[in-house]
């Protein structure tokens, strides 16, 4: 039988989690992070008043979680280690106990034919690195690389692909600009340090990486196209520099080790330059990744903020854009997110045009829903709508590797239901669904079609 859209050879599928949100942060011996702290200052500010503590629990049910992934055809994995379990005071001693969990994990994921992709950093930081200056602080960089030494001397003779951040942006927009993540500072000049900083502690932790072992490392970015709303010249200004904010300030750095030159006048010119130190542009230079992880969930509509101000931030300087209200475009009616599936097609057509066409996959796509029981039939979710939405963005992903883009795989965000940032349980993402009263996991729909999709390489529309 012939399949419509057949993926390239030895695609990866697979999915994508983090250790915050699914071990459970009380599951064994663990230090505390940013999430359990902010939880105990804030519970009101969290669906449902659930903190980190409440999880699909990984942490004891991983070897049915395995044996789920491979029931539907995973071929790879990505989880995150937790800096805080690893090393519970951010720095120091290791926990014996972390190091079995996390062997458990990885051996149980090999022997199960799932190659484990493991991503240092997914925003949650040690509440003792928080203390002593998170991101800002050059201590807690050393800090880190320390942690990724450890990591990669434990782990990385079976774990071959290596990531150091989930989505460096955002910790920098929800914990210094818009208020969702803890320390919950609003000020762009500590939020452009903290994004610099980063970039620091991933060349560092790539150098490192590159010296000592034998596999890949990358970073994962969540890269939203930008559109302009309309071709008025401050629209078009607009959409450009939320590209450079928020894409290319991490995307540039990573791939090309350097930053564009407009986005260093631009922030010259805001007198919001961060600071450097000598040896920072060898250190970017020399440590490009040898593979990009890409997160897409929706593009930015951009219209300038002189045409209309955007209510809904506490942060608004003048050069800033809006990114609300979507008159005529498709939405994600169980969650209010945009769903434009070409996106996904014009971030690698970029990667192939404008950086080297480096090794990418989409290592997060998916579609959060609220409610979703109300798709329960006969005991499980029937949620065609999700595998419209993954089709859909697998369409244009194959026309993309058709064209030449050195794409190698698709995850979808997520396994299984799982602990949100603040959102707790509100929208559900998963492949499996979650009885948060008895932990039952139960196949949705798209799981079983995931698996055809898997087994064939590809699929008919
Ligand atoms: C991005 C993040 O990596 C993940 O932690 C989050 O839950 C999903 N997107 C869904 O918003």
């Amino acid at each position: 039988m012939t399949v419509e859209y057949q993926f390239p050879e030895g695609f990866w599928w697979g999915s994508a989690a983090s250790a915050t949100q699914m071990e459970g942060s009380r599951n064994g011996v663990s230090g505390e992070t940013i999430w359990d702290q902010w939880f105990e200052n804030e519970p009101n500010r969290f669906f449902d008043g659930v903190g980190p503590h409440q999880t699909s629990d990984f942490y004891n049910r991983y070897k049915e979680d395995i044996s789920n992934m491979k029931k539907i055809g995973h071929n790879t994995f990505r989880l995150s280690l937790s800096w805080a379990r690893l090393i519970p005071g951010g720095q120091g001693e290791v926990n014996e106990e972390a190091v079995t969990f996390y062997n458990n994990v990885i051996d149980e994921l090999l022997a199960n034919d799932i190659e484990p992709f493991v991503n240092l950093f997914h925003f949650d930081i040690p509440i003792e690195m928080q203390n002593r200056g998170g991101w800002e602080s050059r201590e807690v960089i050393a800090a880190y690389v320390d942690y990724a030494k450890i990591a990669f001397d434990l782990f990385g003779d079976r774990v071959k692909t290596w990531f150091t951040f989930n989505e460096p942006i955002v910790p920098v927009e929800g914990g210094y600009l818009y208020d969702f993540h803890y320390p919950n500072v609003v000020d762009a000049r500590r939020a452009i340090q903290v994004a610099y900083n980063t970039m620091i502690a991933h060349a560092k932790v790539v150098d490192l990486y590159h010296q000592e072992q034998n596999g890949k490392i990358g970073i994962i970015l969540n890269l939203t196209p930008s559109y302009p709303r309309s071709q008025n010249p401050a629209d078009l200004k607009a959409s450009h520099i939320c590209d450079l904010f928020f894409n290319r300030s991490f995307l540039d750095p990573a791939v090309k080790g350097e930053y564009p030159e407009d986005l260093i006048s631009l922030l010259e010119e805001h007198g919001h330059l961060p600071e450097t130190q000598l040896d920072d542009k060898d250190l970017l230079e020399n440590n490009i990744v040898d593979l990009l992880g890409v997160n897409y969930y929706q593009p930015r509509r951009v219209k300038a903020k002189d045409h209309l101000p955007n209510p809904y931030s506490p942060f608004m300087p003048d050069w800033f854009f809006d990114n609300y209200e979507m008159p005529g475009r498709k939405m994600n009616p169980y969650r209010g997110w945009e769903i434009y599936e070409k996106g996904i097609y014009d971030i690698m057509i970029n990667l192939r045009d404008n950086y080297g066409n480096i090794e990418s996959f989409i290592s997060e796509n998916g579609m959060g829903v609220q409610d979703e029981d109300r798709f329960l039939k006969d005991g499980r979710i029937e949620d065609d709508y999700r595998i419209d939405f993954i089709s859909g963005h697998l369409k244009w992903l194959h026309k993309a590797a058709q064209e030449g883009c050195n794409v190698k795989g698709y995850h979808l965000w997520t396994f299984m239901d799982n602990w949100s940032w603040m959102n707790a349980y509100k929208n559900r993402y998963g492949f499996y669904s979650v009885d948060l009263e008895t932990g039952e996991r139960t196949a949705k729909k798209s799981a079983s079609w995931f698996a055809d999709v898997s087994k064939q390489n590809g699929f008919n529309a």
